[in-house]
């Protein structure tokens, strides 16, 4: 079996290859997909390394060229960042003209990344499609519930994936000392916008007990007080806090450093520890990263994919009635059945409005966005971050819309 990665060349794919050379996946050969072959210099004799040292005789390709690297592939992940950690540096902090937060996938932020990606990822899809007709996009690019769903509309064989929830499972395992396999989680939403509202240990729902045992520890990982989080009953993913608590986010965001600058500053570290000839495996540095787990999610997900296994994965899939007040085309992020013919939502209980009706909200944002992503035009644009709630006036809207098309020309081609 081939996997391909696109954006083979990002930080994160010794944490993939990893994934795939310790869970003993039986890939035959990695094809590593990316621009920059400084960094494909750096990235594919590691990732040999890597797999050498635990055995594993996949072989590992690298280039350019995607056409050559999605050839009879079974699986292609996207895991992509068009315009890098300048970009990203931008979408974090212009929004704080408008007083609004920055953030890569979060409010106007997303909408910038939404637009550069979304017409690359589809022109790479048309590839997969010829080269490739079997194979499964799995998209890690962000903003992933858009992509997803630009992805899905044009037919694609494709699921979405985020490491978020497989991030709680293994650390509600490890608080609770037992193998993550026993527990799952009713984990309703969008991506990034998703609540837990139960932890299940054997069928059996911890999540009052997680609160009254780890408390502190779980406020400090969501940035959230903990009589807040009692008060709501769920668990909040940390993306939250950026509407929960927009106006605390933002004035921390005034005075501190963008996670660009920061993830640049270690992407550099990262790059000079990786092309050391004597490393072969992933530093510990790279957990600094917020991708914990995502080979590993990424790896269930193929398998599934791969040997229709039927298994529940969270994913990013169409909605088709699960979550009665959306459209059925509309992305969330949910448990599915996971097998050859894709991945499908399972029934959920009833949404509170607590959440349902912010789900809903930025649901009809993300349809407004991708339009502006397929179609382009200021307008486009403006429309999206007015629907967006943490956005919503017509001034605002207007002024950030304008500033976000000047500051991403290069980026789109209708601009
Ligand atoms: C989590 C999210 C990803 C996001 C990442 C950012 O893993 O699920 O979607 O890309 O955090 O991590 P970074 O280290 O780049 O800030
Ligand atoms: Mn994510």
């Amino acid at each position: 079996m081939k996997i391909t990665v696109i954006g083979g060349g990002s930080t994160y794919t010794p944490e993939l290859v990893d994934g795939f050379a310790r869970l003993g996946f039986p890939v035959e050969e990695i094809a590593l997909v990316d621009p920059d072959p400084d960094r494909l210099a750096v990235i594919a004799p590691l990732a040999r390394r890597i797999l050498a040292r635990q055995g594993h005789p996949a072989l590992v390709s690298a280039g350019a060229d995607p056409d050559a690297g999605i050839d009879g592939a079974a699986a292609v992940l996207f895991q992509l960042r068009i315009g890098g950690q300048d970009a990203r540096h931008v979408d974090e902090t212009l929004p704080h003209a408008c007083g609004c937060i920055g953030q890569e996938t979060t409010g106007a932020g997303g909408l910038a990344k939404a637009l550069r990606t979304v017409p690359v990822v589809l022109d790479l899809a048309e590839r997969v499609a010829a080269r490739a007709p079997q194979a499964w996009i799995i998209d890690f690019a962000n903003p992933v519930g858009i992509v997803t769903r630009a992805l899905l509309d044009a037919g694609h064989r494709a699921v979405g994936l985020c490491n978020v929830a497989i991030g709680f499972q293994r650390t509600f395992a490890d608080w609770l000392g037992v193998d993550h396999d026993r527990i799952t989680l009713d984990h309703v939403g969008l991506n990034h916008l998703t609540w837990e509202r139960a932890v299940l240990l054997d069928g059996v729902d911890v999540l009052p007990r997680l609160l009254d045992e780890h408390g502190p520890a779980l406020a400090a990982r969501l940035h959230m007080p903990l009589d807040v989080v009692r008060r709501l009953g769920v668990i909040p993913s940390y993306y939250l806090r950026y509407y929960y608590a927009h106006d605390e986010v933002l004035a921390e965001q005034l005075v501190t450093p963008s996670r660009a600058e920061e993830v640049a500053a270690m992407e550099r570290d990262l790059l000079k520890l990786y092309a050391d000839p004597a490393l072969d495996e992933k530093p510990a540095l790279l957990d600094q990263r917020g991708g914990a787990y995502y080979s590993e999610a990424a790896v269930q997900l193929v398998h599934a994919l791969t040997a229709d296994t039927g298994e529940v994965r969270v994913a990013n899939v169409r909605n088709n009635g699960t979550l009665p007040f959306l459209s059925d085309d509309a992305v969330i992020e949910v448990p599915a059945k996971v097998g050859v013919h894709g991945a499908a939502a399972l029934p959920v209980a009833p949404v509170e409005p607590l959440f349902a009706g912010l789900i809903a909200h930025v649901t009809a944002y993300e349809e407004l966005a991708l339009e502006a992503a397929l179609h382009g035009g200021v307008e486009r644009v403006s429309n999206a971050l007015l629907a967006h709630p943490l956005i919503g006036q017509i001034d605002t809207a207007e002024q950030l819309a304008r500033k976000l098309v000047a500051a991403n020309r290069q980026h789109l081609r209708w601009a």
